[in-house]
């Protein structure tokens, strides 16, 4: 079967149809996109999101990041991630590693349940496996907090999501299919923004190019605002009216899967600033 190469449509690149294209095909041409489209861009500088294009507020950044006003946040999520579940167990035994080095393999696409899994859905997993509650994938106050932390244990693996056999991919075909697909009454697709875009204003604000959106995640928006990346979706999804799906759906786990496989190589920091 043959498979078609990331389609950057309206950047004016056709989509090239590749035999046995895949996700590796399509993650070298963005690179190879953005390395023409923003030359001035470092690969490794992707992770930076907006902040890579704007000297002014990278060294705010710099800045707020040496004492994130958000550490508090991030030391009650170490307090919830050690804290013994009634079992006496903890949520570091249900991740090779104790969790360390973890996040960058996620999403993962699980076989036996046949869809894409994310470190948020394997928390819950945890909890209901240690028979405790789970959490409502939305609530900051939970999940967020305590992701603040769990994702930390992670900071400097590098992404490495697989795509491996055909479920997996139809899955990543489907996430791909959402990215590319306008949508809203401005009918706009995420890559009318994130990459055709990159780098151009919208209102006031610098938009971040595709590549490296999924590396540092939950942000802390003006300092103090936890978001998530999927209720980042959730927020770019109403910014052009269109019905938002929620936290969690199978359609943004596989969107984040198809995004987090685009910034395999990069380097994961969580809990970061953003305006
Ligand atoms: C109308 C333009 C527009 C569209 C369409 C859009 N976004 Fe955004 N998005 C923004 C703006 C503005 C921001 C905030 C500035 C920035 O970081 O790009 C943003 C931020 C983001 C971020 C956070 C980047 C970071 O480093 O903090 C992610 C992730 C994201 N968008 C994903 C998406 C996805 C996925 C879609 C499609 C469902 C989408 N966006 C559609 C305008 C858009």
């Amino acid at each position: 079967m043959k498979k078609i190469a990331l389609a950057l449509l309206g950047a004016g690149l056709m989509a090239s149809a590749v035999a046995q294209a895949g996700p590796e095909d399509d993650r070298k041409q963005l690179i190879a996109h953005f390395k023409s489209k923003l030359p001035a861009v470092k690969y490794e500088n992707y992770v930076y999101g907006a902040l890579a294009l704007d000297k002014d507020s990278k060294s705010q950044y710099d800045s707020i990041m040496e004492f994130p006003p958000f550490v508090g946040v991030i030391e009650g999520g170490k307090e919830m991630w050690e804290k013994p579940f009634k079992n006496g167990k903890t949520f570091a035994s249900c991740f090779p590693n104790g969790g360390k080095n973890v996040a960058g393999n996620y999403p993962r696409f699980d076989a036996s349940l046949n869809k894409v899994v994310t470190f948020e859905a394997d928390i819950n997993q945890c909890l209901k496996a240690n028979g405790e509650t789970e959490f409502k994938l939305s609530d900051v106050n939970t999940m967020g907090i305590l992701t603040a932390y769990a994702r930390t244990l992670s900071d400097g693996m590098k992404k490495n999501v697989k795509v491996e056999g055909a479920a997996a991919m139809a899955a990543y075909e489907d996430g791909k299919k959402f990215y590319f697909q306008r949508r809203g009454q401005l009918n706009f697709s995420c890559a009318t923004c994130h990459v055709d875009n990159a780098g151009n204003r919208i209102r006031a604000e610098v938009l971040s190019p595709m590549l490296g959106q999924t590396t540092h995640w939950p942000v802390f928006r003006a300092g103090e605002r936890l978001t998530t990346l999927q209720s980042r979706y959730k927020g770019c999804n109403s910014q052009v009216r269109a019905v938002p799906f929620e936290v969690g759906s199978d359609e943004f786990n596989n969107l984040e899967y198809f995004m987090s496989y685009q910034d395999n190589g990069l380097p994961l920091k969580a809990s970061v600033f953003r305006k």
